[in-house]
């Protein structure tokens, strides 16, 4: 009979120890800045976007590259991998400074690829660029 009054109190006392842990994963993501990263294989010196192509505030995901290219601010241009660091879905959609993963609702920053909500916990990897013209070139 105390095996079981004491079970629900444990289970409760361990429940409550996990609640604290997501609740610390959703509250912010890992303090990590954002890595360069080397290219992925077949790309560098290759143009992979056209500036226009990348809107200012937005971004384009180049699937082919698992890529995204973001412009925070008008000229900027940045790369990060399009992997999302929490299970590796494809991020999706880039608007207002912020690049969105579809599958669990990790947000990063546009123009460093630090995680702004999890629950991911740490940053898109950024890939160095280069724009010459009105290409974007891997680098
Ligand atoms: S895979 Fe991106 S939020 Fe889970």
């Amino acid at each position: 009979m105390q095996e079981t009054s004491a079970g629900p109190a444990r289970r409760q006392v361990i429940a409550a120890a996990g609640a604290v842990a997501c609740g610390a994963a959703l509250a912010g993501c890992g303090s990590g800045e954002p890595a360069a990263a080397i290219v992925p294989p077949g790309i560098k010196g290759k143009v992979i976007a056209r500036t226009a192509d990348v809107p200012v505030g937005g971004g384009k995901v180049i699937s082919k590259w698992k890529i995204v290219i973001t412009q925070p601010t008008s000229g900027v241009f940045r790369a990060f991998t399009a992997s999302c660091p929490h299970r590796g879905c494809a991020v999706g959609r880039v608007g207002d400074g912020v690049i969105r993963c579809p599958c669990h609702g990790s947000e990063f920053a546009a123009d460093s690829g630090k995680c702004l909500k999890g629950p991911a916990e740490a940053p898109l990897v950024q890939y160095a660029l280069k724009v010459e013209g009105d290409g974007i070139i891997m680098v």
